[in-house]
This record gives C-alpha cells, sequence and structure tokens, in this order.
C-alpha cells in the first residue's frame, strides 16, 4: 500500500502555486478548500507534520490555518514550526489557526468562561484594512469557541469584535498575518466568502487562474510519465462519472494501452450496459472487455433478503470477478482508478494529536491488493463538481457527466428482499418510467434522485375484469446536497399520474405504486 500511496502523492503535487491549507482538525477544511478553489484558486490540504514536504512540493502563495477542536495550550495539541512563518509567506489563522498564531508569536490564549460563542453573532468592524474591505461594519458571522486571544502578539491590531469576544479578527498587515475568530468558509458568516476573497486575492494576491478544465493537458502528461511507454493499465468502469472520466484521461494518455473492464452484474438498470458500450466501445473506441456475471451474482444471491449480507455478497464478488479479469489482461502493471480527493484527504484524527488518519478508499468496492498494481488515479486531488467540468471538457454526454447517483450494488438495494430476476425485471421497467418521465420535462435538475424501489409485498388490484394479486413499487424522489441529509420532493400531481399509470399498465408484475414522503434522516436514501 505504501508504494501505491507514495505514487499518488507524487501525482497530486505537480500543481505548484495557490493556496496550502493545515488541518488542526476541523471539520470544515474540505470546505475551506472548496471555497478556494471556486474562486478559481488552486488549494490543498495538509497536516502539520507534512507542512514542510508541503511547501517544497507546491511551493503555495499563501497558508491558510484552519480550526480545530483542541485548546492551544494542551500539551498534546497540534502545532506547526512555527518557523515557516518566518518565510514571509502571508498567513490566514482561522479559529484554532488564529489562537496557535497568536501562541507562537507572543501573545496569550485562555479559556473563554463567560465568553464562549457557539452560532451566529454580530461582529462590529474596527479597523477595515484590506481583510475586511466591502463587510458592513455589522455583520453576522458565525463562530465556534470555548478559548479566545487574551492578548494578541506585538505587532497585531484588532480589525473586529463581538460582544463576548474582543478579537474576532486582528492582524499584523506589514507581515501580512492574519486571523480570524469566526468562520468564514461556513454559509452562516454572511459576508464571508468576502473576507476569504480578499486574503486569498488581495492580501496574498493568488492568481485566479484555475479551472479544473484546464488540467486535462496537465493530467494527460502526468499519466504518461507516470506509466511509461510501454506500461499498461486495467481500469474498472462502472459507467458512472469518476471511473468514465478517469478511463477517458488515461484513454488519451495511452490509447490502446488501456484495458477498461464493466462487471454486468445483472443489478444494472435498462440500458446501462449497451450505454457503456456504445459510449467507451463505439464512439471512444476503447479497449472495453464486459465481463457478463449475472448469473454468477444471482447465483450468490439466492436466498439471501438481508441487507447487510446482500452487499457483502456483491462486494466479494465483484472483487473476485475484477481480479479474475484482471489477472487474464497480464500485461497490465497499473490499476487505473477515479478516486476523488475527498476520499484522499489526509485530516488531523478528530480526538486530536498530531496523528495523521489517512483514508484510503477505493472506488469500486474496494479493489484487490494482492493485485499488486501500481494505481493511477487522476482524479485524486479534484472535487466532485471539478470531475464533472473536466469530464464536460472532454466531450462526455450531459447523461453521463450530470447523472444521478447510483449505489455500487445496483438495483438490489432498491429490490427489497430476496433478489431473482424474475423481481428485477419489473423493477429495472419501473425505474425506466420514472426517469423518462423526469428527464423528459428537465424535471431533474434540482433533485439529487428519482427510482423505482420494489416491495415483496402483493396487494389485490382489478384490471380489465380480472382480479389481481402483484407486488408493489415505491417512487423515491429526493433533494441533497451531498447525500448526509435529504428531503423527499413531490413531482407536479399530473406527471406522478402518469408515472403511475404507465408502471401499472406497462409493466407486468406491479399493480400499486406507492409515494415515499420520508426525509433523511430519520431515513435514508436508499431502502436498503
Ligand atoms: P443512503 O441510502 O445511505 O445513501 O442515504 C446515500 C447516497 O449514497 C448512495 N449509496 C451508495 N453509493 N455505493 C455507492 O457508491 C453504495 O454501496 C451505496 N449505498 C448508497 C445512495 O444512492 C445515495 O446517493
Amino acid at each position: 500500500m505504501s508504494n501505491r500511496r507514495a505514487q499518488g502523492d507524487a501525482q497530486v503535487s505537480s500543481h505548484q502555486g495557490g493556496v496550502l491549507i493545515v488541518d488542526f482538525g476541523t471539520q470544515y477544511c474540505q470546505l475551506i478548500a472548496r471555497r478556494i478553489r471556486e474562486m478559481g484558486v488552486y488549494s490543498r490540504i495538509t497536516v502539520p507534520d507534512r507542512v514542510g514536504t508541503m511547501l517544497e512540493a507546491m511551493r503555495p502563495d499563501a497558508l491558510v490555518l484552519s480550526g480545530g477542536p483542541r485548546s492551544v495550550y494542551e500539551a498534546d495539541a497540534p502545532k506547526l514550526d512555527p518557523a515557516i512563518l518566518g518565510r514571509g509567506l502571508p498567513v490566514l489563522g482561522i479559529c484554532y489557526g488564529l489562537q496557535w498564531l497568536t501562541g507562537a508569536l507572543g501573545g496569550r490564549v485562555e479559556p473563554a468562561r463567560d465568553a464562549r460563542e457557539y452560532g451566529r453573532t454580530e461582529m462590529r468592524v474596527i479597523e477595515r484594512d484590506v481583510l475586511l474591505d466591502g463587510v458592513d461594519e455589522h455583520s453576522v458571522v458565525w463562530m465556534s469557541h470555548g478559548d479566545h486571544v487574551a492578548e494578541l502578539p506585538p505587532g497585531f491590531r484588532v480589525l473586529a469584535s463581538s460582544k463576548p469576544c474582543p478579537v474576532a479578527a486582528a492582524a499584523d498587515p506589514d507581515r501580512r498575518i492574519y486571523g480570524l475568530q469566526f468562520h468564514p468558509e461556513v454559509t452562516h458568516t454572511v459576508q464571508g466568502e468576502r473576507v476569504l476573497r480578499n486574503f486569498v486575492l488581495r492580501v496574498a494576491g493568488c492568481r485566479d487562474d484555475w479551472h479544473p478544465g484546464d488540467v486535462v493537458q496537465e493530467k494527460v502528461r502526468a499519466i504518461r510519465a507516470q506509466v511509461g511507454e510501454h506500461g499498461e493499465v486495467v481500469l474498472g468502469l462502472s459507467g458512472g462519472v469518476d471511473s468514465s472520466v478517469a478511463a477517458v484521461l488515461v484513454h488519451k494518455a495511452i490509447g490502446p494501452r488501456l484495458h477498461c473492464v464493466f462487471v454486468d452484474n445483472g443489478l444494472l438498470r435498462k440500458g446501462e450496459r449497451e450505454a457503456v458500450e456504445v459510449l467507451f466501445r463505439d464512439e471512444y473506441r476503447m479497449d472495453l472487455h464486459v465481463v457478463d456475471a449475472r448469473a454468477r451474482f444471482l447465483g450468490e444471491l439466492a436466498g439471501v433478503s438481508d441487507p447487510e449480507q446482500k452487499r457483502k455478497i456483491i462486494g466479494r464478488v465483484f472483487v473476485e470477478v475484477f481480479r479474475e479479469k484482471a489477472r487474464a489482461l497480464s500485461n497490465a502493471q497499473f490499476l487505473g482508478q477515479g478516486t476523488l480527493y475527498p476520499d484522499v484527504i489526509e485530516s488531523v484524527a478528530a480526538h486530536g494529536g498530531a496523528t495523521a488518519t489517512i483514508k484510503s478508499h477505493h472506488n469500486v468496492g474496494g479493489l484487490p491488493e494482492d493485485l499488486d498494481l501500481e494505481l493511477v488515479e487522476p482524479l485524486r486531488d479534484l472535487f466532485k463538481d471539478e470531475v464533472r467540468q473536466i469530464g464536460r471538457e472532454l466531450g462526455l454526454p450531459s447523461s453521463l457527466v450530470d447523472r444521478q447517483p447510483f449505489p455500487g450494488p445496483g438495483l438490489a438495494v432498491r429490490c427489497l428482499g430476496e433478489v431473482t430476476e424474475e423481481r428485477l425485471v419489473p423493477l429495472r421497467e419501473a425505474d425506466a418510467i420514472v426517469r423518462e418521465e423526469v428527464e423528459s420535462r428537465g424535471l431533474h435538475e434540482g433533485l439529487w434522485q428519482y427510482f423505482a424501489v420494489s416491495l415483496p409485498v402483493r396487494s389485490v388490484g382489478v384490471m380489465g375484469d380480472q382480479r389481481t394479486y402483484e407486488n408493489a413499487c415505491v417512487v423515491r424522489v429526493v433533494s441533497s446536497l451531498d447525500a448526509m441529509t435529504a428531503d423527499w420532493e413531490l413531482l407536479p400531481v399530473d406527471v406522478l399520474r402518469r408515472i403511475s399509470n404507465r408502471i401499472i399498465n406497462e409493466v407486468p408484475g406491479l399493480n400499486r405504486v406507492c409515494l415515499d414522503i420520508s426525509s433523511k434522516p430519520p431515513s435514508t436514501i436508499e431502502w436498503e
């Protein structure tokens, strides 16, 4: 694994300049990184121990020190080497970051006691400097701190206060060192974006020329350099955005030396396998290997109705099937994956301390390490929306780039109870009807997912003069930003009516359509 990871680090540190964010354990590091990238400025996150290495590799234009759950005066609280401040780089400390700066530069941090603030609070600007330029004299900011700055270091001035907190913002403008007790990265801080922009673009003078689409050539060059002139890559293509964009990038770099493996597990949606074949084999002319493992998956799932057991079986069989195919492509020395930045961000463990936990995530169900293939992960420094932009730049169709998420275990988690082909056939048809009716009216924009679920419940109906006794299905439509929470959404009644009519009339085996009106939490998006 270490060999694989080292490769990944070499790939991602190729981009130079921008903002390096030091993670002191906050839950908002990714949010800071995204806000800065949304300004068109490259940013990366690292842990305190690796700042020195990253300064050399990335040569950032500025540092942002994040918040964190600890108190700076605790013995094992995360720390930075103060020598970093001698490099002349502009620095912005946020919350714990401000408090660490305060301690490192000769000021004093204390427990805030009565002055602790959690949530929205009103801040008053005392001096704008560049940092608070354009910020209203009174504005709402979001605070979350149990400590505060009791005494600023020499050379610092107070820029803003809140009632309980005398130092809400401070600066040593000569050294370009700034600090905020509030969190500019969260949307509750009404003018937070302006404050971050002022620091990144004006104090630090970063150029806002980072466009994810522009990195295509850079990525292609990096893949070529890693794989060499004769290397071959095997890549598990799922038909989702990440593996598709990764495949197109690798294909651009090495053409026929990329071998894509698409596993048909029998749990796909209607038309999914055919769409992958048309796009990647016919249009992109990739070496695509479709493994028909439908019987194998359904055989292993026979008689199983426990949701967790179903998921485990599907994951295991996928790895077995993929391993067999990858071994058959015996010339490959590399494994291509569409791993994204959130999956590889190093972060300070939430319980504090300087231990770095590195989440190592495998996109397609945890791929086998014993294949002994070196990883090629061209997307490992990108967020999902950036991958979508690259996909557009590469000419992938919107139906793929903007498609709704589809879970790895496929229709198995939407076919409640035992999964059988007899039940999958009507589920596939019902799901296709939901998608068609939603997408043909453009209603999918703004929705996170819209699909059908098959229940192992039969009810009585009447069709013509005949009594029916068939299964029920559920229509599930949700909106969400990140799938952590979700709201149920109501499609226009005429669309619901049409979906219901079509399912009952066109899909043998289903005689009842129900609507799921549950939000997450307490329900989950998928039913299993
Ligand atoms: P839940 O059901 O937990 O789903 O609210 C949250 C989001 O994750 C998707 N999902 C999965 N995606 N592999 C995936 O790649 C999985 O095993 C999996 N399970 C759920 C789900 O579709 C929703 O968008």
